[in-house]
């Protein structure tokens, strides 16, 4: 099971140059949300793409458990038959949700208008993050929940029969709460309405449109959003094609970018502008990278991203940036780490409540590999070097993907290889990580 099995350390050696063409697995939001959407619709949903991960497999395991049929066919393509708005049926079972704070979070809303008690959990680093941010709105739109101290998994959700809709405001920014409240408000009858301080990823509102819902969004003037579902929705069963996950490819995008003689095109990656902040980064910083054979597949925008290898330079990063590439800082510190002068990371305080506390896991992978740093609560600043940053060091990853593959990026820019302590967890989000880096020009191996 996740995270249970023993720890699989993995070395990482400098190399010159990353090149080839790949596509990386596809989008683990957009994934999620059409298997939960497939679940809540009448009649048959067919995905393209879908990222089999754990975190995806966990999520499709549950709809499933809910009464959905949920089949992988020879082809490659997901069959999901649902049973539409408000007709899901009590699980027998605890649903685990592995290390998914997306999956936990979005079914927690789907759970909260269902009339059904249903027993959450995860692993040990989902038992560690906060669910009162969903548990606050979906209790006042009738859903009670029993949690453990401080609103941790395992929890009881017990459904509302006669929900009621709400008008929310978010206090923190967080896609993932937003999506929790319109699911439930799916179920309620009027409108429920979620304002969000900033804009985050849109995925829910565009594939509830895409499903048959009536979603509204409108600016709140201040650079936030009003968004609205209207109750008591039909879904209906839809085609989904899955783009390539943007915050996948990132980790490739920062190794080709910041290893001169690079040369790597990656294939049909979203470039949905809330989720590409990572990339405007990276041209800020210098890197030589640009979006090619712009298209929309799946309702979203997708391109080729060529990168070439360059001399990349520290930049600041806007606070209002985070919610756009917030996944994205730790690799970001990495090609902080290599670029001439400082980056300035500001407004991260949310990577603290993440798969790990996602500023204190990278400062201390900084340091175990020689990397100035200063770490405030919502900010990381990381002074590069202008070229290799020193390496030599062994990281913990905390039970965090996104943590070993950041790392594992640092030892082929390094001067010397990273050792990452457990490597087991990238397969929550990017299966086959290790053996496409390798077929690009990395040379990962097991730690001797
Ligand atoms: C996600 C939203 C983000 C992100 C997570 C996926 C989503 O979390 O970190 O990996 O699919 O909605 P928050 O919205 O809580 O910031």
């Amino acid at each position: 099971m996740t995270g249970q099995a023993a720890a699989r350390p993995h070395v990482s050696h400098p190399v010159e140059a990353l090149s080839g063409s790949a596509r990386v697995p596809g989008d683990k939001s957009i994934s999620h949300r059409a298997l939960i959407f497939g679940a809540l619709a009448t009649g048959t949903t067919r995905v393209t793409g879908l990222l089999e991960g754990e975190d995806v497999l966990r999520t499709g395991a549950a709809m499933r458990a809910l009464g959905a049929e949920v089949e992988r066919g020879a082809d490659g393509d997901w069959t999901i038959r649902g049973r539409g708005v408000g007709g899901l049926g009590e699980p027998a079972d605890i649903l685990d949700l592995g290390n998914s704070g997306t999956g936990a979070r979005l079914i927690a809303g789907v759970l909260a208008t269902h009339p059904i008690t249903t027993f959450v959990t995860g692993d040990a680093s989902l038992r560690r993050r906060p669910m009162g941010r969903v548990k606050v709105p979906l209790e006042q739109m009738g859903a009670r929940f029993i949690t453990r101290a401080g609103d941790r998994l395992p929890m009881a959700v017990i459904g509302a029969a006669n929900p009621l809709p709400i008008e929310y405001r978010l206090p923190v920014a967080s896609a993932q709460v937003k999506s929790a409240i319109l699911l439930a408000g799916l179920v309620a009858p009027g409108r429920t309405t979620v304002i969000e301080p900033e804009a985050t990823r849109d995925h829910t509102e565009n594939l509830l449109r895409h499903f048959g819902a009536t979603v509204t969004v409108a600016p709140d003037g201040k650079g936030g959003r009003i968004v609205s579902v209207t109750g008591e929705a039909e879904l209906a069963g839809r085609d989904v094609v899955v783009p390539t996950d943007p915050s996948s490819a990132a980790f490739l995008a920062v190794a080709a970018a910041a290893l001169p003689g690079s040369d790597l095109t990656l294939q049909g990656v979203g470039i949905n502008p809330l989720r590409a902040g990572l990339y405007q980064t990276l041209r800020e910083m210098g890197a030589d990278l640009r979006f090619d054979n712009r298209r929309i597949e799946g309702g979203e925008p997708v391109a080729d991203i060529v990168i070439r290898g360059a001399r990349l330079k520290g930049v600041e990063v806007p606070a209002e940036r985070a919610p756009s590439m917030i996944d994205e800082y730790p690799v970001l510190a990495v090609a902080a780490a290599c670029a001439e002068g400082r980056t300035v990371m500001a407004g991260i305080q949310e990577m603290r409540v993440k798969e790990s506390d996602r500023i204190a896991a990278v400062a201390a992978g900084l340091a175990a590999n020689g990397i100035d740093y200063a770490e405030t609560p919502d900010s990381l600043t990381v002074q590069g070097r202008g070229g290799r940053p020193r390496g030599g060091g062994k990281v913990v990853t905390h039970m965090d993907h996104r943590i070993a593959m950041s790392f594992l990026m640092l030892g082929l820019l390094a001067e010397r290889a990273v050792t990452v302590d457990d490597v087991g967890m990238i397969d929550t989000s990017f299966p086959g990580f290790v053996g496409l880096m390798n077929r690009l020009g990395a040379r990962i191996e097991v730690a001797a």
